[in-house]
């Protein structure tokens, strides 16, 4: 390359790099869920101008009347955007305007528990069509490493535009919680680009929508963070289950173990058994990663095993059910139980790939009569997964009751005052200090 024309890059990217960090400029949101709303709402506070688009009609027209549906934005922070600018559209073209675009479509497996990619090529081709020189666009799907190179490269490629002269293409993982209290905002924020100019204008961006940023050299290595993360969590996960089961048969407290093995103040750092894993990060994630590692003919121990452990877990949980009937005399079949949660974690409505359904629907399977009280996720899922809903009002005298969600608006006293057995699968009673004779844990 002449001289001429490395200096007309560098000015080029120095431009964008100042347009991002200083100038005003705006935001695209393709997928507004759990992670793309948040992402809008947050530019917005951040003085960015946000544009959200999604495919879902009734999402939109519910969002642009300021009905938030994410736990973690509140109607009136919606309502705030709204009135500030935030533009809610189902119209792509209103993409082609924008600076940068963030992609926070769903990532999910397939049915041989494959990367389903047809999300992000759909977003891709989205991409395609509005994409136009100087753009940055982001991926933040979560994803198996190379993804970014592999689907979102070609789709600005296709288009005309040259990585690096004419747009910027990153990939940064979404490191959200929710329910957990901490705004996505104030989470660092990894990001690689798919080279080293992409890296630098993408970080730029992130800079002012997030406070902080860590740069990390490639797409890659942003998409196997995310990986590792969640890995982490899976295998630590498995590993405390495997002790809870190995703790009940020599007739020890797991629980206590934990909270005296958690008094150490350095390398150990608490897992928490239960039921199984739920939600679409824990569950999913790992297998992104033994997908691309099958490829490169790598076994990944670490994960199949702990997969092997984790999906164990509903079906152990419905045996130690079982089995605390039999001590009662009493058989799952025509029995009355009390499911209290049903979300994949505590105070948030979602139930996606729950573990505490899985376990239901294996009693139910077996002839319980289940009832479920869950007053985050409400009547109208419960009755989606086939139970009864009952209100806390109206639960009854169960024979067992079975706590798998801990949810803070569930009174927990209420529900062991009512139960004759109550068979505690997240220590939850423990953890708020309630005593009853009734309450057996995991
Ligand atoms: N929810 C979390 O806690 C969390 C945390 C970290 C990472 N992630 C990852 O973030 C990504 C998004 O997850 P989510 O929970 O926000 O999903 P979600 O299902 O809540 O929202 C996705 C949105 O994308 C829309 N959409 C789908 N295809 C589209 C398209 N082609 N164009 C425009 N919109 C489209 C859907 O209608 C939906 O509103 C996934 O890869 C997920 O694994 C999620």
């Amino acid at each position: 390359m002449l001289a001429r024309e490395v200096h007309a890059i560098t000015a080029h990217v120095d431009a964008a790099v100042d347009r991002f960090s200083t100038k005003p400029w705006t935001a695209g949101v393709i997928g507004l869920g759990y992670v793309g709303l948040p992402l809008v709402v947050a530019a917005m506070e951040a003085g960015v101008a946000a544009v959200g688009f999604d495919i879902d009609h009734d999402r939109v027209a519910g969002l642009a009347s300021g009905t938030s549906h994410v736990d973690d934005v509140s109607d009136e922070e919606l309502r705030a955007a709204l009135d500030a600018g935030l533009v809610v559209t189902s119209d792509e073209s209103a993409l082609s305007e924008v600076d940068a675009i963030f992609v926070c479509v769903p990532s999910p497996l397939g049915v041989n528990r494959q990367p389903d990619m047809s999300y992000i090529e759909a977003a891709a081709a989205t991409i395609s069509r509005v994409a136009h020189p100087g753009v940055l666009v982001s991926l933040e799907s979560t994803t198996y490493p190379g993804t970014t190179d592999d689907i979102v490269v070609p789709a600005v490629e296709q288009v005309g535009l040259k990585v690096d002269q004419d747009a910027f293409v990153a990939f940064s993982p979404e490191r959200v919680n929710p329910g957990g209290g901490i705004p996505s905002a104030r989470i660092p924020k990894v990001v690689g680009g798919v080279s080293e100019i992409s890296g630098r204008v993408a970080a730029a961006a992130y800079g002012r929508l997030f406070a902080s940023v860590h740069p990390v050299t490639h797409a890659r290595t942003a998409e196997m963070t995310k990986l590792l993360e969640n890995t982490y969590r899976a295998v630590n996960i498995a590993l405390v289950n495997e002790m809870a089961q190995l703790a009940h048969q020599l007739d020890i407290d797991i629980w206590e173990v934990i909270e005296a093995a958690d008094t150490k103040p350095f390398g150990f750092q608490a897992f928490y058994p239960g039921p199984g894993v739920g939600g679409h990060c824990i569950p999913l994630d790992p297998q992104f990663l033994a997908w691309r590692a099958r490829q490169a003919k790598f076994a990944t121990r670490f994960i199949d095993t702990a997969e092997q452990i984790n999906t164990a877990m509903p079906r152990y949980t419905a045996d130690r059910v079982a089995d605390l009937l039999n001590d009662h005399g009493l058989p799952l079949y025509g029995t009355a139980i009390l499911g209290v949660g049903i979300a994949y974690k505590p105070n948030v409505a979602d139930d996606r790939e729950s573990a505490s359904i899985e376990v239901l629907k294996l009693l139910q399977r077996r002839g319980a009569e289940i009832s479920v009280v869950d007053p985050v996720v409400g009547t109208d899922r419960i009755e989606h997964w086939g139970f009864t809903a009952v209100s806390e009002d109206s639960i009854g005298s169960p024979a067992l009751a079975i706590v798998l969600t801990d949810h803070d608006a569930i009174d927990l006293s209420r529900v062991a005052d009512s139960a004759a057995v109550v068979f505690d699968t997240r220590g939850a009673y423990r953890r708020r200090g309630l005593s009853h004779t009734n309450v057996v844990t995991l």
